[in-house]
């Protein structure tokens, strides 16, 4: 038996033989994991955890999922396992391990062990793998809706903001983290028709706007920023559908990048601001008007700070935007009954 993954795994039966009390779920997770705890209690809170539920996801990479499953809760996401689950597993394990001695991955005995039992992957997305190399941001500012819960890979990517280095760039979100974990990264679109400019606002990460009106669609495909996971790998295939990076000034947003927040209105709001990170260094988008977003050098993100975001919600906003200055502010409130957005 190998024994490092074997120790792996017996880790989750050892908190189980511990016998705490009214232990409801156990969530294992990678060493270069963070997990966002309060948004993981929301999510878990869904499920019953009297029954059987092996909560997680799987890698972005689609040959990772190949070489091991796409039923398999990859671990540097980190998932959950109701108790009932663990009870049983408690059982099970050991011929489990035996069964397959030479097997490396932790992850794949635990899959395989549970499915054997009959206990299906129910997928969280918000569970990240992060199984991509270097600048990630592109990703990172094109969420999926839903509570962002973990994060792994920290020191395998570029640090996350510019000009700070990894554990900088880390602290620096889990200070906005702390203060609403419900719209961390989360993504908001909204159009200016006056200058035909479309923002795209990951909250409490990036500010984007392009000097065109681009649709929503198009806008929740992230950005082709990151690399392969593994190089040599030729399928540069992921679960989800990306944009190439381009060189056309009305496809290539202006970037800007968290910077610091405040509660203002008597603690009822959060101002969170974004800076921007360089020159876009292209003309105008010339076919939307002319409207230059050049001179804006910072983006004021206004949310409330008593109502969270619902699980899977929307916010919908507004943009104040005055001719020529440099500072333009983007006003969240609840989206409107069918509100048409594009
Ligand atoms: C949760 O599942 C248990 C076991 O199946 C069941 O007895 C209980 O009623 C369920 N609770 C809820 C709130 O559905
Ligand atoms: C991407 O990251 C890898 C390893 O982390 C590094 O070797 C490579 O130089 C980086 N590539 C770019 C284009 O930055
Ligand atoms: C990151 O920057 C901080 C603050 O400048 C510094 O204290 C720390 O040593 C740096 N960490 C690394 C790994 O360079
Ligand atoms: C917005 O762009 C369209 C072309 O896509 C153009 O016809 C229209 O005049 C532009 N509006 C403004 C206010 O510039
Ligand atoms: C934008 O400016 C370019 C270059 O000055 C010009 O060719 C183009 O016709 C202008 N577009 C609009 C919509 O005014
Ligand atoms: C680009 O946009 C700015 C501001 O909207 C405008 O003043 C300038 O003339 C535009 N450039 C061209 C080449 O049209």
């Amino acid at each position: 038996v190998k024994p490092i993954p074997a120790r792996i795994v017996r880790a989750i039966i050892e908190a189980f033989r511990e016998g705490d009390k009214n232990v409801r779920w156990y969530v294992m997770g990678d060493d270069d994991t963070i997990f966002f705890l309060d948004n993981l209690i929301g999510v878990l809170a869904k499920y019953n955890h009297s029954k059987y539920y092996y909560i997680g996801s799987n890698s972005e990479f689609v040959k990772s999922n190949i070489d091991f499953s796409f039923d398999m809760a990859f671990g540097g996401a980190g998932y959950a396992l109701s108790y009932p689950v663990v009870e049983a597993l408690a059982a099970k394990l050991d011929s489990c391990i035996e069964r397959d001695p030479q097997e490396h991955f932790s992850d794949y005995i635990l899959h395989s062990c549970l499915a054997d039992l009959g206990v299906p992957l129910t997928l969280e997305k918000g569970f990240h793998q992060i199984d991509m190399r270097n600048d990630t941001t592109g990703f990172l500012s094109a969420q999926p809706h839903t509570p962002f819960l973990s994060f792994h890979h920290i020191d395998a990517i570029d640090p996350i903001f510019p000009s700070m280095n990894r554990s900088e760039a880390i602290n620096h979100l889990m200070k906005v983290a702390k203060a609403d974990q419900s719209r961390l990264l989360q993504q908001t679109i909204c159009y200016h028709r006056p200058t035909n400019w479309s923002f795209s606002v990951s909250w409490g990460y990036s500010a984007y706007i392009y000097e065109n009106i681009i649709p929503r669609s198009i806008l929740c495909r992230p950005l082709q920023t990151f690399t392969t996971w593994r190089k040599e790998v030729k399928l540069h295939f992921y679960v989800f559908n990306t944009r190439p990076l381009s060189s056309d000034p009305c496809q290539v947003p202006h970037v800007f990048f968290f910077d610091s927040i405040e509660f203002t209105q008597g603690d009822e709001q959060v101002v969170t601001t974004y800076i921007r990170k360089s020159p876009r260094g292209l003309p105008n988008c010339s076919s939307t008007g002319n409207h230059s977003a050049d001179a804006i050098t910072k983006i004021q993100v206004l949310s409330p700070a008593t109502t969270r975001l619902e699980a899977g919600g929307r916010d919908c906003c507004d943009i104040e935007y005055v001719d020529r200055t440099s500072v333009t502010q983007v006003k969240y409130r609840p989206c409107l009954k069918n509100e048409v957005i594009a």
